[in-house]
């Protein structure tokens, strides 16, 4: 096909050069958000009168029937197309001729690909966020069916205190929800359209870019015309919230991992979501959870990419920048993918009660509640800590549990030990007493539950 550019050029493209140049492989998927911005560029030359208001209204109706072929399947988008800007105007030009060409009067595809890439990526964000909350919804369901679930709590990966599962589940669905937010933040700094900059400087035609903004549903213009054409803060920004979700979907998978072995045995994943192996017959592996947690790696190396790319970038617009589409649509589908998957995949686990409360009864997990029964009983906090230290060391050297030490030896360590000590060590009550905000308490719990489906 014939460069539009051709004209100041005396050979043809070498065809390497051209294949190497070419992005329509991986930007072909804007063209609705490049016809949809072109419509909004070509109706406001038709106000302005920059072009005549019947062929501002010719493109446009060029440009919808163009979209709508490429929808239905009836138009194929051209490899050997440069990029989506190229073929979209091209077509354009082959339906109606003349008038098809002055579509680009005023605009550069510099601040053109600039408009696509937000017009694309505000809808790409609002489906992520819609898939974060299913997720949100998913975790929600399992906590309510788990609020008086008893399992030992971690710190170092060592027995700590006994929490509940809704408690533990719960953390997740805060950080999901931090996820949402960053995802609305993100959004609102993009939401302001770069076009009408043109190439870098502007236009000496009298252009309405807040027109063109406001039928584009963004609150305002990006200012600077250099900054219109350079900024891809956005991309980078979306690929830094799209790191930090996976790093949390990470984390969760590598607990469901965790929680499926053998040593541990809290939860079972439907066979569906789970593999088996090839060789070993007993297996039931977790794949599932570890691609996810595989697939962050992966999403972070996109946020470096987008930040390596632009490091040094000179103003304003330099072809580097065509590399932050692949990254940015990588980390897009990557994670759209993992949550799309992740939601069903919690809504299938079954909760091995026995297993946690048993593993939460080990450990001398209720050793923080001996202590507190001591200051309860008027001993400083650091007396105390040392007490129950103490009294563990013993249990250890004498293979028990405190809950079986007799109330004699109790009293060898303090005489504030009197028969209620039993009750206030009991599992059940270390856990379900906590009841400050945020606790693993079922009043806790539910208060935390009705704040996340607020
Ligand atoms: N395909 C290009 C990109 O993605 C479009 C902009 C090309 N601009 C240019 N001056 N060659 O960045």
């Amino acid at each position: 096909m014939a460069k539009m550019w051709a004209g100041r050029f005396k050979k043809e493209e070498n065809k390497e050069v051209n294949d190497f140049n070419s992005s329509i492989s991986f930007d072909g998927r804007m063209y609705e958000s490049d016809i949809t911005g072109s419509i909004a560029h070509a109706t406001m030359l038709g106000h302005q009168g920059i072009i005549s208001e019947d062929d501002s209204k010719l493109i446009c109706e060029t440009l919808a029937d163009i979209l709508a072929d490429i929808k239905d399947g009836k138009l194929e988008l051209d490899p050997e197309a440069e990029d989506i800007h190229m073929f979209v105007e091209a077509e354009l030009t082959k339906r109606i001729g003349e008038v098809g060409k002055r579509l680009h009067t005023s605009r550069s595809r510099n601040d053109q690909v600039a408009l696509d890439i937000r017009i694309e990526l505000r809808k790409d964000i609002i489906e992520i966020k819609g898939l974060i909350q299913n997720l949100i919804n998913s975790i929600l369901n399992l906590a309510e069916k788990n609020k008086e679930t008893i399992m030992p709590g971690y710190t170092h990966l060592q027995r700590a205190q006994p929490i509940t599962y809704a408690n533990y589940l719960l953390a997740y669905a805060y950080m999901l929800k931090r996820d949402i937010s960053r995802l609305d933040d993100t959004y609102k700094r993009m939401n302001y359209s770069p076009l009408g900059a043109c190439a870098l400087a502007g236009t000496t035609y009298d252009i309405n870019r807040e027109m063109v903004a406001k039928s584009l549903g963004f609150d305002g213009i990006v200012m600077n015309s250099l900054d219109s054409v350079s900024d891809r803060d956005s991309v980078v920004e979306l690929a830094n919230d799209i790191a930090l979700c996976m790093m949390h979907l990470s984390r969760f998978s590598e607990e469901i991992i965790l929680h499926c072995s053998w040593e541990f045995k809290f939860i079972e994943l439907d066979d569906a979501y789970s593999t088996g192996s090839s060789i070993m017959p007993q297996k039931k592996n977790p794949d599932i959870a570890e691609l996810v947690r595989g697939k962050t790696g992966r999403c972070y190396g996109d946020l470096i990419a987008l930040l390596t790319m632009l490091k040094g970038l000179p103003l304003a617009y330099n072809k580097d920048m065509q590399e932050d589409k692949e990254a940015i649509f990588d980390a897009v589908d990557t994670i759209k993918q993992c949550l799309k998957i992740f939601a069903p995949m919690i809504d299938t686990i079954t909760v091995n009660k026995e297993n946690m409360r048993r593993a939460a009864a080990k450990g001398f997990i209720n050793a923080t509640d001996l202590a507190d029964y001591l200051v309860k009983k008027g001993m400083a906090f650091r007396d105390a800590y040392k007490i129950s230290g103490s009294i563990v060391g013993y249990c250890i050297e004498k293979n028990t549990i405190l809950e079986d030490l007799s109330l004699d030896i109790y009293k060898t360590y303090s005489d504030k030990f009197e028969n209620d000590l039993y009750e206030y060590i009991n599992l059940e009550t270390c856990t379900f007493k906590r009841t400050s905000m945020g606790a693993s308490g079922v009043k806790s719990v539910e208060a935390q539950i009705k704040d996340l489906r607020g």
